[in-house]
């Protein structure tokens, strides 16, 4: 079955939770433990055991790597139990593992699924991405612009100055010189250390003060933070970037011809989409794993694109059980 008509969304957006809060819950475990690789390792078997409850002929198209570097959540494994629709999944078992094992904030367990054909099968690259929140017309900034452009444009389009708008940055030496030219702008900067997902997802969630993201991280998380524009609103432009032949390899192996494409929401994630991200460590947009004598508790935030509805669901359930 592979119609977007056999895409039980509905259904599958409350099994999508399940997936996600089981990440989190075993990743939580290393919050702090300065042990990003086992911290990451928990994630992805959590992940995975539950998939594959889930009556669902999934393949991964986003997931943790090529099959000859990744024993698990590989590129084309198929996942879920075979008996249901065909469907498509882009997953992060740990968006920030480095957060995680430094117990610094925003660490989310992130997965989206649509159906078959509906993302983009980035390749394991980097992406230059620019985004902004939802309210503004289609191409009001694009990557085309230099830095100091998106950000005057943006403050026209908004109606204020450019000092009344803060730009989320991956704080990274490679992004220095665009830093520099948005601080001309008279522009806020607020700088992240990881989570390039949750910076995107920033832009269009309510109450965080930012309007804009830009600059490269991973091209799998580009299409991630599209599937969750696309449910929650907002713009989000990628542009695949490669260094060496090998990523140029990768893209080619993806079916990707045209290399210096750039990629809207919509040519990302071309279908609707479901979403989930639970907080592993507490941030901005969703409080991390609470622990409290017996308990363990974890929010989740779920997301259809096809109706636009936004559930944030808690999750209690006994310690020992985990
Ligand atoms: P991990 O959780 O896999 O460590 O990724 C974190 C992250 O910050 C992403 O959010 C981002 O897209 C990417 O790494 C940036 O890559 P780099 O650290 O190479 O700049």
């Amino acid at each position: 079955m592979t119609s977007s008509a056999e895409f039980k969304d509905r259904m599958l957006s409350l099994g999508l939770a399940r997936v996600s809060e089981a990440a989190a819950l075993a990743s939580a475990k290393l919050i702090g433990r300065g042990d990003e690789k086992a911290a990451d390792q928990a994630a992805v078997n959590a992940m995975r055991e539950q998939l594959n409850l889930l009556d669902i002929a999934g393949v991964v198209v986003i997931g943790e790597g090529e099959r000859d570097e990744a024993p698990m959540l590989y590129i084309g494994e198929e996942v879920g139990t075979g008996n249901g629709p065909g469907v498509d999944i882009a997953l992060d078992p740990l968006e920030g593992t480095t957060l995680t094992a430094k117990d610094m904030p925003n660490a989310l367990t992130v997965i989206a699924m649509g159906p078959r054909g509906s993302m983009l099968h980035a390749p394991d690259v980097y992406m230059d991405k620019l985004a902004i929140g939802p309210g503004f017309a289609t191409g009001v900034v694009t990557l085309d612009m230099s830095p100091v452009e998106r950000v005057q444009a943006f403050a026209t389009a908004k109606g204020c100055a450019p000092q009344d708008i803060t730009v989320c940055i991956l704080e990274r030496p490679r992004h220095e010189e665009m830093i520099g030219q948005v601080r001309e702008t008279g522009a806020a900067i607020r700088l992240i250390t990881d989570g390039d997902v949750a910076g995107v997802m920033h832009c269009a969630e309510p109450g965080t003060g930012i309007d804009m993201y830009m600059g490269s991280g991973g091209a799998p998380e580009g299409v991630l933070a599209a599937a969750a524009l696309k449910c929650m609103g907002g713009q989000i432009y990628g542009r695949l970037l490669f260094r060496n032949d090998d990523e140029r390899g990768r893209a080619d192996k993806a079916g990707i011809t045209d290399l210096d494409r750039i990629y809207s929401r919509d040519e990302m994630v071309t279908q609707d989409v479901i979403f989930a991200a639970t907080g592993v460590t507490g941030g901005t947009l969703l409080p991390g794993v609470k622990r409290e004598p017996g308990w363990l508790t974890t929010e989740t935030l779920i997301m259809r694109s096809k109706s636009g509805s936004v559930r944030r669901i808690n999750y209690r359930t006994p310690a020992n059980q985990h």
